[in-house]
């Protein structure tokens, strides 16, 4: 064993069931003493495993081998072989591997992926093979030579219901993996197994949670980055040994690899998104405040807590309506008494108040009331999950009286339904977004009203590390869905019922569809944003909350964060106040609370609470048009918006681990108060210049690439502006409605000593039309600043909105003094320049956006 690379920490395990000697050697594995906790005591021999029979045969940009098996018997039965393994060189950027049955069509995932926009022409990587003594294979970076992906490790199985990949990793910083409660952004290597299967399931520590994310990305030791998507639905886990090395198990599918070369971060997630599909523009609306509560209980409760936020003139845009309006917690219905008039009164919010309403959908069908529209339209279809007979319609029990059927979106007639359905209830009650829940699928029993068969789908001979078994919490394995057994779907359910549900909010409404999903896989982003689910009004779990951001912002889905102030218990004054602080600068700032706790809106403490929550939430609306060019640029680029700081600084290595502050793409950081007591904060400037972005004061030279400490009473969150960007912002307002007609702003925050160049952009769009960017119906225009001034350049006019829209106040950050301004060449007096913060304010400009050619300052 020395022979492939030494330690222990390489071994994979061979008997993941159980330690049995017997079966151990049977599998043709060996048996030793383990030094380490987690090292496994069975492992494979480098001998054991797969040969190449003969050459691999060479395809355009590609090989393709035949492989056998070799040493040992089957570990659970059902061995592929001859076994097949292709290699694609997709792109300079991505390569492709893949093991499959050539003579077996195997399930797999019905996710297109996407072709490169540039072709192969010098690839960043090398694949080469060995056959001695089993077949493995070496993925290095051309340039470095760091070798990526190894699977010299041994332990590639493939059988029917057990498949493994091991790989060593050329360094310990592992990121990703999802959906879970991971407690830091860089993963502990210490023999941690993280199972993936959906799962109703509140954050917890190693439960498998709501969506499934096999992605990960891993840091070099010189700072490279690449990216690795392991294409399979079936449950699976994966182990992070201290190697550092991977290994990869699942019960079901085929092993289908994608790597993305980076080199940097950020490359890294544009690649992946050019891959599964970038992200969907968010409607500007979706940029506001959104509140939501399960229990409200009554129209009269949901309009005494509007009433009260408005009375303390605190920014809401987006009203929720959860399960509780419905008649008898039945989808798209209302109960007609205690949410009598809900429909006018939703009209009323939109109509003279600029709000916008979203309501949540559960794919749980009650089959017990007569004359319901949603069963019998499905009954007619035949659009259900069915039991394994594939005719009869699965039943479980969600939230609707009785027994549920569940639709089976994986298949085009369900599309068909579910839009029907939706577009249909739009006339009843106008939303303007779906919040689809409960798709893991939730199911509150086992299986199914009646249970599940016995059988080796419904009980596979190896379970991975998941919490329950197969049905726990959901239907049966062997029940059928269009495309596959829900042994192979299961955790697809949320991501196919995403594109009808974003289909059928633009055929409804007309306008850019803004869909919720709890349920996520790679793709999801495409068509959905994704909260972090029933959380707690607990400390640990505000922190963790930018853990699961940064995670989504790596698998594509950027729009995202948490339930503020918590979902599940009642939330207390102090942890809620830091709660909207922070979720005041979540992509998705929603507060959300469970049935029956505690009243937890920013309306419902004092009104020292409300003034903090108007304060911070006038501040994310006044840089929403810097947060809605950042969504722009993951539509378009595949970029992120809320950002690691190593995804920035990567060269910089104490940013690999921080996961308490986090950047809006590259210009902006925040540095939230996460524990009780607190009243200050430790935060790192790593190096660059940085201003605060309420003085506009510089941080010392001294204070880069250091912690600082710095003050955060009650009333405050500490922002920090990156030197070297322009930020589009515009004067807040009690909705994004109004703020958009309000006068527009810039944040220049000068850059480095020598050049003191500052860059930035404005994309501009009527903020909830289809496709604007595609159809050319936006304006952007590019700013560009230095010590001396600033010019700008219209880029694109294609939005007439923006001709009433003028700038009003331009804020600099880093000059040393100045004496006059010149706005398009004419002399400008209404400014002031602070000696001591040094922050320039240009104020009364009442210059049209697009007419802004050119600001001096002397
Ligand atoms: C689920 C959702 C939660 C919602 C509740 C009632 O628990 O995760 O957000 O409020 O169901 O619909």
């Amino acid at each position: 064993f020395d022979d492939v690379g030494g330690e222990e920490t390489y071994r994979v395990d061979c008997s993941p069931e159980g330690l049995n000697p017997i079966k151990c050697a049977d599998r043709g594995c060996v048996m030793g003493a383990a030094s380490l906790p987690g090292v496994p005591r069975c492992y494979f021999p480098p001998d054991r495993g797969y040969q190449a029979v003969g050459a691999p045969q060479d395809l355009p940009n590609g090989l393709l081998f035949s492989l056998k098996r070799v040493g040992g018997n089957a570990m659970f039965g059902g061995e592929v072989d001859p076994l097949a393994f292709l290699v694609e060189y997709q792109s300079d950027s991505r390569i492709h591997f893949k093991f499959y049955d050539p003579n077996d069509n195997r399930f797999e995932v019905p996710l297109d992926i996407g072709t490169p926009a540039k072709p192969l022409n010098k690839a960043l990587y090398n694949f080469t093979w060995t056959n001695d003594p089993t077949f493995t294979f070496n993925i290095t970076r051309t340039d470095t030579g760091a070798t990526l992906f190894d699977t010299s490790m041994g332990g590639l199985v493939m059988e029917d219901q057990f498949l493994q990949i091991a790989t060593k990793l050329p360094s310990a910083k592992v990121y990703g993996f999802g959906e879970h409660e991971h407690k830091s952004y860089q993963h502990d290597m210490s023999y941690q197994t993280w199972g993936m299967y959906s799962r109703d399931q509140p954050p917890a520590y190693k439960g498998n949670l709501y969506g499934v994310h096999p992605f990960y990305m891993n840091v070099e030791d010189d700072d490279n980055a690449h990216g690795v998507l392991i294409l399979n639905s079936a449950a699976q886990d994966v182990t992070l040994t201290p190697a550092p090395a991977l290994i990869y198990r699942t019960i079901g599918g085929v092993l289908d690899l994608y790597m993305f070369l980076g080199p940097t971060p950020e490359n890294v997630v544009q690649q992946y998104t050019e891959a599964i599909g970038r992200p969907f523009m968010p409607p500007y609306w979706s940029l506001g405040f959104q509140l939501s509560r399960y229990g409200y209980n009554s129209l009269a409760t949901v309009s005494d807590t509007i009433d009260r936020i408005r009375a303390y003139d605190i920014p809401h845009d987006v009203q929720f309506g959860d399960i509780d309006y419905m008649d008898e917690q039945m989808d798209f219905t209302y109960d007609p008494v205690t949410y009598a008039g809900y429909p006018d009164y939703i009209r009323r919010l939109r109509n003279d108040h600029g709000m916008h309403f979203v309501t949540i959908l559960d794919p749980c069908i009650t089959t017990e009331r007569s004359n319901y529209r949603p069963y019998d339209l499905g009954q007619q279809m035949g659009i259900w999950i069915n039991e394994s007979d594939g005719r009869t319609p699965a039943l479980g029990k969600v939230w609707p009286p009785g027994a549920s059927v569940f639709p089976d979106y994986t298949s085009p007639y369900c599309h068909d339904y579910w839009i029907t359905l939706c577009k249909e209830f739009f006339s009843v009650l106008p939303y303007d977004g779906l919040w689809i829940d409960m798709n893991e699928p939730a199911n509150f029993g086992t299986g199914s009203i009646v249970g599940c068969d016995q059988n080796n789908i419904n009980q596979p001979p190896f379970l991975p590390k998941i919490w329950g078994d197969l049905a726990d919490k959901t239907l049966c394995p062997d029940f059928k869905t269009y495309i596959g057994n829900m042994y192979d779907t299961h955790s697809l359910f949320g991501w196919a019922q995403s594109p009808p549900t974003f289909q059928a909010v633009q055929e409804a409404s007309g306008k850019r569809a803004f869909v919720v999903s709890r349920s996520t896989f790679p793709g999801s982003g495409k068509y959905a944003a994704h909260w972090l689910g029933d959380n707690y009004s607990q400390w640990s779990n505000l922190k963790n909350s930018i853990v699961g951001m940064l995670e989504f912002s790596l698998f594509g889905i950027p729009y995202s964060g948490a339930d503020i102030c918590g979902f599940n218990g009642d939330a207390n004054y102090e942890q809620c106040n830091r709660w909207m602080q922070l979720g005041a600068f979540y992509p998705f700032a929603r507060n959300h609370n469970g049935l029956g706790y505690r009243e937890q809106d920013p309306g419902a403490w004092d009104a020292e609470f409300a003034r903090i929550s108007r304060e911070v939430l006038l501040v994310r609306y006044t840089l929403n048009p810097y947060l809605y060019l950042l969504f722009h640029q993951a539509h378009t680029e595949g970029s992120t918006v809320v950002r690691p700081l190593l995804h920035e600084f990567v060269n910089d290595k104490e940013t690999h681990t921080i996961d308490r502050q986090f950047l809006w793409g590259p210009a902006l950081l925040f540095s939230p108060v996460l524990d009780e007591g607190m009243t200050s904060v430790d935060a790192y400037f790593p190096k660059a210049r940085w201003y605060d972005y309420y003085t506009g004061a510089e941080i010392s030279p001294s204070q880069q690439m250091t912690y600082v400490t710095l003050n955060a009473p009650s009333d405050y969150i500490p922002i920090h502006v990156r030197g070297g960007y322009v930020i589009p912002t515009q004067e807040p307002a009690r909705t994004t409605t109004v703020s958009r007609t309000l006068p527009m702003g810039l944040i220049i925050a000068l850059g480095d000593a020598q050049s003191h160049m500052a860059r930035g952009t404005l994309f501009w769009d009527d903020g909830d039309s289809i496709d604007t960017y595609a159809n050319g119906n936006y304006f952007q225009m590019e700013f560009v600043a230095d010590e001396n001034g600033l010019q700008t350049l219209v880029h694109s006019d294609g939005y007439r909105g923006i001709d009433s829209l003028t700038f009003g106040t331009i804020r600099v950050f880093g000059l040393s003094s100045v004496s006059s301004i010149m706005i398009n060449g004419f002399p400008h007096s209404s400014f002031t320049f602070d000696p001591t913060t040094k922050e320039l304010q240009i104020t009364s400009i009442n210059v049209g956006v697009k007419d802004l050619q050119s600001i001096a300052w002397a």
